[in-house]
């Protein structure tokens, strides 16, 4: 099969570019690399099956290179396009609501032109600050359209009415994921998320900062998700949005101790102001997506060891006073 992966130099994306090419698919990446890497998919510029192309799915080039002028068929068209990290809210909104709006229409166009199946990788932030727990899809959510977080919420809130829309009025194959909290390898070293946070101050042996709030939150392990998207596209419902997660609470407290047990690290933990407006637990309701056979294979603990495996590789260290400081370059 021939597949576009919006984003596929991010996280997730590489992880899901990764997976297809091992099945033997066709795999065309597009990416402004906003908050992806060239170094995540490295490896694979010399792979017979893989393309690469740098650009903005909002931008004209990207409108003149596959719709306007490319000869080339997709068979699926994956949108994980969107800059991501709390703190990019504010840094990269107007990127953020540009590539949940402009972006998306661009890339649903494109699905329609070869009549592609189609992913939208949406958020548990449509959810905004739940009073409902756990939320259902059908929860319509608790969001603040002018609030401090609204660029990504009402964001990918506009790409769901856009899948939705070209669903209703073009009968396209398409659907929604809103994906809860996802770690493991690939993450970017200076991710503000959470787990790359607590791996590389522990990796360095600095303080873990955990939020006041000591939040809760549910983990999901990147390639249970991977195999849970490939599962949507192809046997979830026409139109349908499947919540796609971990429903394991744990607070943040926890999780930096298990970090820490898990480097053998000699890093203290030390409470910080939480965020604005974090929220403070998120819960979903995965009855949906469990019709469709997926479950969470792995534990916390297995995806955790990965994932330090991964980092400890990424990150370069140099030792300071006995101690080993991250040189982020
Ligand atoms: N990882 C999670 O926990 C999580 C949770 C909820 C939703 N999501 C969604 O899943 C998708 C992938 O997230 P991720 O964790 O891999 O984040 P990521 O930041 O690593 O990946 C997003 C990718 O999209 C690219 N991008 C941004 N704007 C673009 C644009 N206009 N055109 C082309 N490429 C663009 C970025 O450069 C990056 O490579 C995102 O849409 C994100 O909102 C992720």
């Amino acid at each position: 099969m021939k597949i576009l992966i919006a984003g596929g130099a991010g996280f997730l994306g590489s992880n899901l570019t990764r997976s297809l090419l091992s099945q033997g698919h066709e795999v065309v990446v597009v990416d402004s690399l906003s908050t992806g890497s060239r170094d995540n998919i490295s490896d694979l510029l010399s792979h017979s099956r893989f393309y690469f192309y740098e650009m903005g799915v909002e931008t004209d080039e990207f409108v003149n290179e596959f719709i306007v002028n490319d000869g080339r068929h997709f068979d699926y068209v994956y949108d994980l396009a969107c800059p991501t990290g709390v703190p990019n809210i504010q840094y990269l909104g107007e990127e953020m609501v540009d590539a949940c709006s402009v972006g998306t229409k661009n890339l649903l166009r494109l699905a329609l032109k070869h009549k592609a199946k189609f992913l939208l990788t949406s958020s548990s932030e449509v959810y905004g600050d739940p009073e409902v727990f756990p939320q259902t899809e059908d929860y319509t959510g608790n969001v603040d359209p002018q609030g401090w977080r609204a660029n990504y919420e009402e964001g990918k809130r506009f790409a769901e009415t856009l899948v939705s829309l070209f669903v209703k009025k073009h009968n396209l194959n398409a659907k929604t994921v809103r994906l809860f909290n996802v770690y493991g390898p690939f993450m970017n070293l200076r991710d503000q998320r959470v787990v790359p946070r607590f791996v590389t101050q522990a990796l360095a042996g600095d303080p873990l900062t955990v939020h006041e709030n000591n939040a809760l939150r549910t983990m999901c392990f990147v390639s249970d998700i991977v195999r849970g998207l490939q599962l949507v596209v192809d046997k979830g419902m026409q139109g349908g949005i499947y919540n796609l997660g971990s429903d394991q609470e744990l607070n943040m407290k926890e999780l930096a101790e298990k970090i820490i047990s898990l480097t053998k690290s000699s890093s203290k933990i030390n409470f910080v102001p939480g965020m604005i407006l974090d929220h403070k637990r998120r819960m979903p309701d995965l009855s949906k997506i469990h019709t469709l056979g997926w479950k969470q294979t792995v534990s916390l603990e297995k995806g955790l060891k990965l994932t330090i495996k991964d980092f400890k590789k990424r990150m370069p260290v140099v030792p300071v006073h006995g101690t080993v400081q991250i040189k982020m370059a």
